[in-house]
């Protein structure tokens, strides 16, 4: 009888941890969810209200760290991290960026002038009354640059005249555009799931 019960603790007591831990977890990410919800969405809007009210950019940890960063997903964080677009602000501060700024006539420094900003930063040409606390300009241009709001929303997929918003030449000498090259080279796909 004794060493039964004895038996019964040593099986069910890791049992029981693991669903205490796996249900902390779950709330843990649920909570993370609903934060997400609420920074977007102000409390009993719908869904399609979202697209009227003002869009409150999170930045890229905050959207991608959590949900993007995995093998199902398609690990979209860590590509975008290691690509160019995440080095889009840290470039500012280059010689190149230096000469750029002198022939635009820069004032002030890359950095800190909405002339470039406005391309080299999500959100760049906005006031800081957009930007969660979340946010970091440090991180160039973002998923939420491409993807705004696309957890809350569906997806939305930028098509080539949103690329060219940014990639136009107007600012200082840069390549000729193609669309589908560019997009293969910041290809950042969804795996597709095996049946
Ligand atoms: C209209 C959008 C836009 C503006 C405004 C803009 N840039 Fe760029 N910049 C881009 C794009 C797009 C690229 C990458 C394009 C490519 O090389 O194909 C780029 C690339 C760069 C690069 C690295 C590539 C290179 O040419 O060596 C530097 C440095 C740079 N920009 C500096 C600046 C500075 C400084 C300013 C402000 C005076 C500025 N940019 C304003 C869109 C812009
Ligand atoms: C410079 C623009 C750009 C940025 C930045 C960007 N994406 Fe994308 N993303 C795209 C484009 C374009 C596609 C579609 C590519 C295609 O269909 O070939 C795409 C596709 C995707 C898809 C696949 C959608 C599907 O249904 O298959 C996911 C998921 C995604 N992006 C997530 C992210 C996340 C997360 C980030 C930030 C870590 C990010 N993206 C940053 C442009 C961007
Ligand atoms: C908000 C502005 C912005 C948007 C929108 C944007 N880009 Fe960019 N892109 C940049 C900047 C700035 C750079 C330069 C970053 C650097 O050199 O660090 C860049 C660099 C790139 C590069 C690397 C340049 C090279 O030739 O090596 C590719 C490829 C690219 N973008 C593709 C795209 C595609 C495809 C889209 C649309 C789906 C897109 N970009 C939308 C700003 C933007």
């Amino acid at each position: 009888m004794r060493t039964n019960k004895k038996i019964a603790a040593f099986v069910f007591l890791p049992v029981f941890s693991w669903i205490i831990f796996a249900g902390l977890i779950q709330s843990r990410q649920n909570t993370l969810i609903s934060e997400k919800a609420t920074t977007l969405l102000p409390n009993g809007k719908s869904i399609s209200d979202q697209e009227k009210v003002k869009y409150i950019y999170v930045g890229m940890e905050k959207c991608a760290s959590v949900c993007h960063n995995n093998e199902q997903m398609g690990f979209q964080y860590d590509i975008m991290k290691s690509g160019s677009h995440s080095n889009a602000f840290k470039i500012l501060v280059s010689n190149k960026a230096a000469h750029y700024a002198k022939y635009a006539n820069l004032k002030e420094k890359p950095r800190e002038s909405l002339v470039c900003l406005k391309c080299h930063v999500t959100g760049g040409d906005l006031d800081s009354s957009f930007f969660a606390s979340t946010y970091k300009k440090e991180d160039g241009v973002t998923c939420e640059a491409c993807h705004k709001g696309a957890f809350i929303t569906k997806a939305f997929i930028p098509k080539e005249a949103d690329c060219l918003k940014c990639h136009n030449g107007s600012a200082h000498k840069m390549h000729k555009f193609n669309f589908k090259k560019n997009c293969a080279k910041i290809a950042h796909p969804r795996p597709v799931t095996k049946t």
